[in-house]
């Protein structure tokens, strides 16, 4: 049996990916764009199985979706690509519309005439899984009660209302063609492999360097957190089970103050990384994001009781494997901070495909 699963080479599809290389039997087909978040660095031991085979295509590339659906006959496609920071969708947004809204609605009805063409019974076990963002559901007060699937969309920044939108034609593709679509609506996920543009990365690796820990506005915005191999542990989860049409909401039962979260890093690095200690001196609040919501927090009552799904990791836990994780691969590190893996692409893939 073949998955596909695009954005591979990102944060969290390649998480993904290396779960289903390591743990099933299936062949996996990773499709990635290799934009600046796309590192083939991150498919690990994965990179060298024979189940596992890389596509270095676009998304919005028509012709090259359908000859990827009609040369591997995938039995579903998990969609991860995406343009996924928040910072870079306001200084430049149209890219987000691009590859987010055009990208998804290419895939959709690429998807939707290979569906169609197949035979029962894979047609009826054929799925279009969605990944998408609790960002969609706008931002909450401290008294808010956290999000369900119900709650209704109020997209905030142009990344988010790109999610949206791209949710919102998931859901059409399903409503009106009835395409077995699943969609997953998940919180901020940390973990190793994470692009040092977003906040636990970038402290991370400022912290070693002893560089500024920039804290936006207040400090006092607040995330629900999740690690990744949990996430794509319940991804894994609702594509197998989860029931077409529906929507899940993915949460890590870890809100926390930006604030307190840098604390925390700071001080799992001063007994990881004591040469810098102590680490919160370099804690510098900036200037705040352009309308940056103020609270995310993520109900996963219907994941947990018709899928049995909860996180594992406790944010703690989770943040001190991540630290350590980050100091035990510095040729990773090295890799994304010069920029070197644009090279290692070059020489392993350009002209391949
Ligand atoms: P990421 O930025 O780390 O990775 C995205 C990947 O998509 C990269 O490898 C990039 O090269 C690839 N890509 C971008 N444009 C492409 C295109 N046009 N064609 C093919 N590939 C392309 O993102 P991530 O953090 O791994 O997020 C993955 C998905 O999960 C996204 O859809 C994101 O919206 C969603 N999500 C992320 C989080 C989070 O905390 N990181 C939370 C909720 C939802
Ligand atoms: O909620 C899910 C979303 O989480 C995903 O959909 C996005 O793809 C992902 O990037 C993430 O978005 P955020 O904007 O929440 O993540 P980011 O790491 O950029 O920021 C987390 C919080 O930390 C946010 O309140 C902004 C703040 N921040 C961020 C950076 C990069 C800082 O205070 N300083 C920083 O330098």
């Amino acid at each position: 049996m073949t998955l596909l699963v695009t954005g591979s080479a990102g944060f969290i599809g390649s998480c993904v990916m290396r779960q289903l290389v390591a743990e099933t039997d299936e062949t996996i087909v990773s499709i990635d764009a290799l934009t600046y978040a796309g590192n083939p660095l991150s498919f690990g031991e994965a990179a060298h199985s024979p189940r596992h085979h890389f596509e270095h295509a676009d998304i919005r590339d028509e012709a090259r979706m359908r000859g990827i659906f009609e040369k591997y006959q995938p039995r579903a496609i998990l969609h991860l690509a995406a343009e996924s920071h928040v910072d870079r969708s306001i200084h430049g947004p149209a890219e987000f519309v691009s590859t987010n809204v055009i990208g998804t609605l290419t895939l959709l009805q690429v998807a939707l005439d290979y569906w169609r063409g197949l035979p029962e019974p894979q047609k009826s076990a054929f799925r279009f899984q969605h990944i998408s963002t609790d960002e969609v559901f706008g931002s909450l007060s401290p008294t808010d009660p956290a999000f369900e699937e119900t709650t209704p969309y109020a997209p905030n920044s142009p990344y988010s209302a790109s999610k949206a939108g791209s949710d919102h034609l998931v859901r059409a593709w399903h409503h009106t063609y009835g395409l077995p679509t699943l969609m997953t609506n998940c919180s901020n996920n940390y973990g190793p492999y994470h692009f040092p543009e977003k906040l636990i990365p970038l402290m991370i690796l400022n912290a070693l360097e002893g560089k500024p820990l920039p804290v936006y506005g207040d400090g006092l915005n607040v995330r629900d957190w999740l690690y990744v191999e949990d996430h794509a542990r319940a991804l894994r989860l609702v594509l197998e089970r989860g029931t077409p049409g529906e929507t899940y909401n993915v949460g890590g039962a870890a809100e926390r103050k930006n604030i307190d979260v840098v604390h925390t890093l700071c001080a799992v690095l001063d007994e990881l990384h004591p040469q810098g200690a102590p680490h919160n001196r370099l804690i510098t609040y900036v200037k705040d994001r352009p309308g940056h919501d103020r609270r995310y927090a993520i109900n996963f009552n219907k994941l947990e009781s018709e899928l049995g799904w909860r996180p594992q990791e406790s944010f703690e836990t989770g943040l001190r494997k991540t630290v350590q994780w980050y100091l035990d691969n510095p040729d990773w590190v090295a890799s994304v901070r010069s920029g070197d893996y644009r090279k290692w692409v070059e020489k392993n893939y350009e002209g391949r495909n």
